[in-house]
């Protein structure tokens, strides 16, 4: 039999290169008897078992609305549950409608004519609910990506007035002058931490039970979206958690959560740039964040604390950040995903 660590590398390659499935058959047949090889096979089953269910939902959801589409085979390699309706260009409006009807928003947090922007650079939208296990859905409209699709906005070029859906180039100008201002070193932006797109609940748990937090420590979410990473460390043993969210109607969320939970007196959220925010008091920081940007801010909060911090972040990506950290996987029956741990 192999050590739990061999395997738990093992898994972690797997899902990182999208061969989790044929990886555990391969180690099954082998005869391998290991825990984590148990819950890897059960956390597949039920992964596949959501996939079928919320593929033919969103299916009958679709006809029942009249709107004709196919869906999209899922990835083999896919560790989460995203079914893909592909739609006429012209019933792009009728079906982003009925998803947000059925209580699922789009990534970005505006409207308008930032919406507006992100739709006419992008041949597809991803709209998801913000509960416990969150639903997801992929609208897809056109084959090929529109050539604009580099200078898509970023939730920087998203935020602020609401203007008419009419002024969506103005979006469009806003990246462009960005792009410019970056690449002669101004940019005044804050970093891109991602849109909302929450961690599943009864995985927020397992990782941070995952950490054996104590009484004394602080932990800080970068990017806390609606606040479920903190309430989740305080239930683990943390002695205190902070939140920095800089979009207010999110960290709105994030305070309610909190206060729902009972835990206002050791969560506090402040709505700010995480990347200008005091992190000195923080004994563990994480955050679920695109891995190119977890690879940029690991190396960034580095250069921001002390020794012996934890820096901690969730991705199925591998995350390439200046030093290699520790990698564990983390199998729930609801998702999947892989805990990578810097100690400064
Ligand atoms: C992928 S969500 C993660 C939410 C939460 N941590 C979780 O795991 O459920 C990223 C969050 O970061 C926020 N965000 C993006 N850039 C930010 C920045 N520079 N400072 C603070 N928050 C930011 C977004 O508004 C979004 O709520």
């Amino acid at each position: 039999m192999s050590p739990t660590p061999a395997l738990a590398t093992r898994l972690v390659e797997a899902i990182h290169a999208g061969t989790l499935r044929s990886t555990i058959t391969t180690l099954r047949a082998s005869g391998l008897e290991d825990p984590l090889l148990a819950e890897a096979e059960r956390a597949i089953a039920a992964l596949d078992r959501r996939q079928d269910q919320d593929r033919s939902r969103w299916s009958q959801r679709f006809a029942e609305a009249g709107l004709e589409h196919r869906l999209a085979e899922p990835e083999p390699g896919s560790l989460i549950s995203v079914p893909e309706l592909i739609v006429a260009p012209e019933d792009v409006d009728a079906a982003l409608a009925e998803v947000e009807r059925r209580g699922l928003r789009r990534w970005t947090p505006s409207g308008g004519s930032a919406a507006e922007a992100v739709r006419r650079t992008t041949d597809r939208l991803m709209l998801a609910s913000v509960a416990d296990v969150p639903e997801r859905v992929t609208i897809r409209w056109a084959e090929t990506p529109p050539r604009l699709a580099p200078l898509a906005p970023r939730i920087p070029d998203l935020t602020g007035r609401e203007l008419p859906a009419g002024l969506w180039p103005v979006h469009l100008l806003r990246r462009v002058a960005r792009v410019g201002l970056t690449r002669l070193g101004r940019a005044p932006a804050a970093p891109d931490l991602g849109p909302l797109l929450v961690t599943p609940v009864p995985l927020a748990e397992a990782l941070m039970r995952s950490l054996g937090l104590t009484s004394t420590d602080v932990v800080v979410d970068l990017g806390c979206g609606d606040g479920r990473l903190l309430v989740a460390a305080v239930d683990a043993g943390a002695g205190s958690a902070v939140g920095l969210e800089m979009d207010p109607d999110v960290a709105g969320l994030a305070r309610r959560r909190i206060e729902e939970a009972g835990h206002a007196e050791t969560i506090r959220v402040h709505t700010t740039d995480a990347a200008r925010h005091d992190l000195s008091d923080a004994t563990v920081i994480v955050m679920f964040i695109a891995a190119w940007a977890a690879a940029e801010q690991v190396d960034a909060v580095r250069r921001r604390v002390g020794p012996g911090v934890r820096i901690v972040a969730h991705e199925l990506e591998p995350i390439e950040a200046g030093q290699p950290g520790e990698r564990r996987p983390l199998f729930t029956d609801d998702a999947i995903s892989v805990c990578h741990v810097w100690t400064t």
